[in-house]
């Protein structure tokens, strides 16, 4: 190996050990924008399983984009209705708040983060893996009896660390020309899920959501919240059988521990095969 080699080799060590030292949390409060405060705020509100109809309208009309969004959610096929809607409670009405809380919840939170120039060029399709996972987790909750608006919380935000990583590694702390898109990816791989957990904590999520998060990968780790862990680690499984947003995994999950401790079965299986892809192509469309 050539001296300048050897040195490109250390440089891009250096920034490894500078992400894992911790330096990064930092620059991930200063910049915001990942996730405005706004959109916390209003995703706050949208997990209020009580909300009333009234109040969510309320918040949803003062942002035009996400009241369109909601009013075509509507008029989708998602509720199967000849009539076409134009109001917003109508909407609201129609879908019932739990969808339009899911709704607004996914455009939140992902709403900054297809940037290409800040995330590369992958981003819209994380965005999309997000968003699969999140009703994924959100059906899997419901079917073993756990917080499904939890799970959703837990799929949107499963690799949130992947984002932080790409940020930092394109905008905040650009990562030496001698560090490879291999050596990253492989980095990413390894830590995005610790990564995700702290920023979950400096962004003061509940460790209902940041535990999971940290552990989706190993969820017997997630000592406390096991069974949330093990909700979200078998959505984001479910997420690679379709490939939502990522390429597909064609191993049977019925093999897997963790889903016979879940208890799902050939049954539930054969119909989440049936109703998941619908539901995602919808939310995704509708979320961007
Ligand atoms: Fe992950
Ligand atoms: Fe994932």
């Amino acid at each position: 190996m050539s001296e300048w080699q050897q040195q490109g080799a250390r440089d891009a060590q250096a920034w490894i050990e500078w992400l894992d030292s911790g330096a990064w949390e930092r620059l991930v409060d200063s910049t915001s924008a990942m996730i405005p405060a706004l959109a916390v705020e209003v995703a706050r509100i949208a997990q209020d399983p009580d909300v009333s109809p009234i109040r969510l309208t309320q918040v949803i009309s003062k942002d035009p984009i996400m009241a369109a969004n909601v009013v075509r959610l509507a008029n989708s096929a998602f509720s199967a209705s000849a009539t076409t809607i134009t109001s917003l409670s109508d909407a609201v009405v129609r879908v019932g708040t739990r969808a339009v809380r899911q709704l607004v919840t996914a455009s939140c939170l992902t709403g900054q983060l297809r940037n290409p120039k800040t995330y590369g060029t992958a981003a819209r399709e994380m965005v999309d893996h997000a968003i699969g996972t999140a009703y994924l987790g959100w059906l899997v909750a419901d079917r073993v009896d756990e917080d499904s608006d939890a799970a959703f919380l837990c799929g949107l935000l499963h690799d949130i660390g992947k984002f932080v990583i790409l940020k930092l590694a394109h905008a905040d702390r650009p990562v030496p020309a001698s560090m490879t898109e291999a050596r990253l990816n492989q980095c990413i791989q390894s830590r995005h899920a610790g990564i995700g957990g702290r920023a979950l904590t400096r962004w003061q999520f509940a460790d209902e959501i940041r535990v999971p998060v940290t552990w989706h990968h190993d969820p017997a780790q997630a000592h406390g919240h096991l069974p949330q862990a093990a909700v979200l680690y078998a959505a984001n499984r479910l997420a690679h059988r379709y490939g939502f947003g990522c390429t597909v995994d064609s191993d049977s999950p019925l093999d897997d521990p963790i889903f016979s401790k879940l208890g799902i079965d050939a049954d539930f299986l054969a119909e989440l095969d049936g109703k998941a892809p619908g539901l995602y192509e919808v939310a995704r469309k509708i979320a961007a």
